[in-house]
């Protein structure tokens, strides 16, 4: 809190201040999604062709629990038409449990339920990753300033899924996870640090072997499927679980600014006539 206000007071100032780097270790490419700027919305194309590579490659280790099946077919999101959402439902089962006298039993989903917990118990659940994790870090500097970009969750998550390198000679080969340039919280092996202990090279070793490796998926629209593309479309995908409702947002924030700055023209303009007859002419120039 203290921190965030006082980055606030810095930016107001208008202080070059050097962002404090937090994860200078980990390395987010700066991708560019069709949500983002104060005019951006969610691309339809982009939502299903994420949906498809969740269902057909996430969902095996990770849940999405806190989306609902008929949010697939909103305005403003995938905007699956409405069949084609119930059909999608109706793929899954879920465990009810006032079936069965009270003793529950699996019956085939319906638009009401949810997509569900993760199937790997120590996969994270997906349905709010992208505002959970931040992709930039501070205000200033590189293009990669919060203040421009936004918290770049979907950048972050993008990042992620393309980060997977060939692991760096100085770590033991039989070193626990996966080498990913990306990813900030994982293991870290100590012949990879310096006798500072900074790490020599960038990111960490991840828990999650890599999920995507390019062509992973064929889309209907015939999209490009090349890695780099399935990760940003699964990753607006997630934006999109993260935070449904964000271009109503920005038009709500907009539709403000607009009137407020109408308003403050029409007082100024208001109080300039009020106090016209008070003021003796001439009176500025002396001034
Ligand atoms: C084989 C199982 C598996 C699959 C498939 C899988 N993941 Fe993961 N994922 C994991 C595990 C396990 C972790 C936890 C890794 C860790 O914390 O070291 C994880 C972590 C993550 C994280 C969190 C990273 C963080 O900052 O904590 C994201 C984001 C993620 N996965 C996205 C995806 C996406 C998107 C897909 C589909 C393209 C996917 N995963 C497919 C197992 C999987």
């Amino acid at each position: 809190m203290l921190k965030s206000l006082a980055l606030t007071v810095a930016l107001a100032l208008g202080l070059p201040m050097a962002a404090a780097a937090q994860h200078a270790e980990a390395h987010v490419e700066n991708y560019s999604f069709p949500y983002e700027g104060p005019f951006g919305t969610f691309d339809q194309n982009q939502l299903q062709r994420g949906l498809q590579i969740y269902t057909e490659v996430c969902a095996a280790c990770h849940g999405l629990e806190y989306v609902s099946y008929r949010t697939l077919a909103e305005e403003g999101g995938p905007a699956l038409p409405e069949d084609q959402m119930r059909a999608y439902a109706a793929q899954f089962e879920v465990f009810d449990e006032s079936l069965a006298d009270g003793e529950g039993d699996y019956r085939t989903a319906t638009p009401a339920d949810y997509f569900g917990q993760s199937a790997l118990g120590n996969a994270p659940d997906l349905s709010l990753m992208a505002k959970a994790r931040a992709g930039f870090h501070g205000p200033y500097g590189t293009g990669l300033s919060q203040l421009f970009n936004g918290m770049g969750g979907g950048e972050y998550i993008a990042s992620i899924l393309t980060g997977y390198h060939e692991a760096p000679e100085c770590a033991p080969e039989d070193f626990d996870g996966y080498y990913n340039v990306a990813f900030a919280a994982g293991g870290y092996p100590d012949s990879c640090k310096d006798e500072d202990g900074h790490h020599t090279v960038p990111g960490s070793w991840i828990g999650m072997p890599p999920p995507l490796l390019g062509e992973d998926v064929t889309f209907a629209d015939d999209h490009s499927n090349e890695l780099h593309h399935e990760a940003v479309d699964v990753a607006a995908f997630l934006m999109w679980t993260a935070e449904p409702h964000m271009a109503a947002r920005k038009q709500v924030g907009l539709a403000g600014v607009i009137g407020l700055t109408l308003l403050a023209v029409l007082l100024y303009l208001t109080n300039k006539r009020l106090w016209a007859p008070h003021k003796p002419k001439g009176r500025k120039e002396e001034a």
